[in-house]
């Protein structure tokens, strides 16, 4: 597309069931809150839709954890996220919600649409039944044994411990999280999208789209290549949460969430605009632009565009911008285990410092690898950074400024070649800042914009006013004129990353928010001109506030060990359950890994009687020369079974405590009570 006419941009509806944390505002909202501010600042015609979904089985288990009902949840939770946003000066033009009328609405007419062209696939298919809870089970609601690796607590949808992806009916020994009880499979009726037969006009699609970020376009070839393909995807549910299916034969079933949730930024542009919301949805030169975290993006690059192209009034969206997981202190981010920051505590603990934060998160945004936030990292970019060049660079200028001159600008005389060097640096800003934040790269603009602030500082710590002032105050005058332009291209160029900071300084030095191509400039401020004596824009990151935070993690962790992590105690057996049993020490011989099995090992153990072989799911804790020695239980009448082509005779036991962590179930291992063995 030429230069787009306008933006529609997106950032993913989180699920209303749990408050935000940094995790959230580092993959997607902040990126986008940043791209959006910068396309408004460079006076595009743009509108930032979000809102919360607020269906399907994620939010009915919060519910079900909180007993309480879904609407319920996402009450308490839509309000918590929304609070957190604006405390962070996301700057959603809608928040909206999918429980809403305008929604459900949208979201019929959509299905019927595609229905009545015959764009889905009629298919009775065998689901998995509650009968104890008389209800259809939600994938999340199955839990068995995985097929590829024995872990016993594997979703329907996936096993967390292989990482598989599975079918409920590939599980075995299933049980419904509603009841425990064993589910049955019972016929029911689906409306499929046969994104099999349009697999041609999708990978048409992706291949026009090279320009996408790596790790999207890679996700997308792979799900288009591998194994066997796209699938048909059903896009209705047996649930009493959701939207209804607007067909007279469906009775009790609701849209999918995936089906509803984007069409959601459809209906929020809608509320938002009225008559007026058409072009941003249709218009060929409209930019359609979805933020996302990486979990998101089959989603929006292939399941929604099949939608669009299938009801075919749509334009498609032109960037998926897919941000990667951001771990905290080394481990991946858990809501249920408490390991997060959560936006409406930091807004509290951290009053005043939302800047901070966003910087940051920006500077370590998790753009092309999964990245570490640590509270020490925090702490240093804060106070080595911000507060050292950005924060000390600005309050100089001030204070000098009401020193010298009662804050009036002061007339410049001739310029040298540095002052000129610096003004040059102002000038430039703006197209270098383009440059990157047209493709994506907000890292790079952060330290693009940075190199302003270490610019200025510099030139102040060369220039050293506060000793020419008594010497050569003609000279000080021209460093004092170039340093507040330089403040005052950050107070411009900072709005997009750093709002809040930008806002004041604004304020101090006059100015209103200019366009982006008015940067382009090297005078900002006109001598005569009186600015005020301002404040400090960045407050210090001490280490109590560090300690304190870190506790905090440490502390929900251990509670969590006790409360939560810990699997409750099995149904009880009979002795002579447990006397079949057989179970024998063994020596491991051998061990390789499994080839294209992460997880895998394949171990030679000799248990006394013969040398056997056993399939080990342990390749992620332990090396094979780790293990090559080691003395084990194993459990040595377990029926064989084909793991990954390899027939394994038994299993070794192990434990596993709360974190997830293995280790040999042996005499003298170091491992907490109450840790499984298996
Ligand atoms: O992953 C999630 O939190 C989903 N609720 C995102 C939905 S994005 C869009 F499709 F609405
Ligand atoms: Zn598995």
């Amino acid at each position: 597309m030429s230069e787009p006419k306008r933006y529609t941009v997106t950032a993913a509806l989180p699920y209303a069931n749990g408050p935000v944390h940094i995790g959230h505002l580092a993959g997607c909202y902040l990126p986008a809150d940043i791209y959006v501010r910068y396309l408004r600042q460079s006076q595009k015609d743009v509108k930032f839709i979000c809102g919360s979904d607020e269906h399907g089985a994620a939010i009915m288990m919060k519910a079900r954890a909180e007993g309480v009902s879904p609407q319920e949840i996402v009450d308490k939770y839509n309000g918590i996220m929304q609070e957190a946003f604006s405390g962070f000066g996301i700057s959603f033009d809608i928040y909206s919600r999918t429980t809403k009328e305008i929604h459900h609405k949208t979201a019929q007419e959509f299905f019927l649409n595609l229905y009545n062209k015959g764009c889905f696939t009629e298919k009775e298919t065998e689901q998995y039944y509650d009968e104890e809870a008389g209800q259809f089970l939600a994938d999340r609601y199955i839990e068995g044994t995985c097929p590829k690796c024995s872990f016993e607590n594997a979703y329907g949808d996936q096993c967390e411990n292989c990482g598989s992806s599975l079918s409920p009916t590939e599980l075995l020994n299933p049980r419904s999280k509603l009841s425990g009880a064993k589910p049955v499979l019972k016929a029911t009726k689906h409306w499929f999208l046969p994104l099999d037969h349009l697999s041609g006009k999708i990978r048409a699609y992706i291949q026009e789209h090279k320009d996408w970020k790596p790790n999207v376009y890679g996700q997308c070839m792979s799900w288009l290549d591998d194994a066997g393909g796209l699938q048909a995807r059903s896009m209705t549910r047996d649930l009493d949460w959701g939207i209804q299916v607007p067909l007279p034969d469906a009775e009790g079933k609701v849209l999918y969430v995936w089906f509803d949730a984007p069409i959601g930024y459809i209906s929020a542009t809608k509320e938002l605009l009225g008559a007026e919301w058409e072009k941003y949805w249709k218009d060929d030169d409209t930019s359609l632009v979805h933020f996302i975290g990486k979990d998101n993006i089959v989603f929006h690059s292939i399941i929604f565009p099949a939608m669009l192209m299938e009801h075919g009034d749509f334009i498609l969206p032109s960037q998926v911008p897919a941000n990667e997981f951001l771990n905290l202190e080394g481990k991946k981010i858990s809501t249920s285990r408490n390991w997060a920051v959560w936006l409406h505590e930091y807004l509290k603990e951290f009053e005043g410092n939302q800047d901070a934060l966003r910087y940051v998160l920006c500077a370590a945004a998790p753009e092309t690898k999964d990245n570490d936030f640590t509270w020490k990292d925090f702490q240093t970019r804060n106070n080595s950074e911000l507060v050292a060049i950005y924060g000390n660079f600005v309050n100089r200028v001030l204070v000098l400024m009401q020193k010298y001159y009662q804050g009036a600008v002061p007339t410049p005389n001739a310029l040298t070649e540095e002052d000129k060097a610096v003004l040059a640096v102002l000038k430039e800003a703006p197209q270098k800042l383009d440059e990157v934040l047209s493709k994506f790269k907000f890292r790079d603009a952060l330290s693009t914009y940075m190199t302003i602030a270490r610019a200025g500082n510099k030139y102040l710590a060369d220039e050293e006013p506060w000793k020419k002032i008594k010497t050569d105050p003609e000279r000080t005058a021209t460093i004092m004129y170039v340093a507040v332009q330089v403040a005052a291209q950050l107070a411009q160029l900072g709005e997009p990353f750093m709002p809040f900071a930008s806002a004041k300084l604004r304020d101090y030095l006059g100015l209103d928010l200019w366009s982006w191509s008015d940067c382009e400039t090297e005078e900002f401020i006109a001598a005569g001109k009186v600015i005020q004596k301002g404040d400090l824009l960045f407050s210090k990151i001490e280490d109590e506030q560090v300690d304190f935070q870190l506790e905090k993690l440490n502390a929900s962790k251990e509670s969590n060990k006790v409360e939560t992590k810990l699997s409750p105690l099995k149904e009880e057996i009979s002795f002579d359950d447990f006397m079949k049993m057989d179970i024998r020490t063994g020596t491991i011989l051998e061990a390789e890994k499994v080839k294209k099995a992460d997880k895998l090992l394949q171990l030679r153990v000799d248990i006394g009687l013969e040398v056997r072989t056993i399939v080990s799911g342990i390749a992620e804790h332990f090396t094979p020369e780790e293990v090559v020695g080691k003395q084990v239980s194993v459990l040595a009448n377990l029926a064989p079974r084909k793991i990954r082509g390899v027939e394994s005779k038994g299993m070794i036991l192990m434990a596993e405590d709360s974190e997830g962590k293995l280790v040999f179930a042996e005499p003298g291992s170091k491992i907490e009570n109450g840790a499984i063995v298996r």
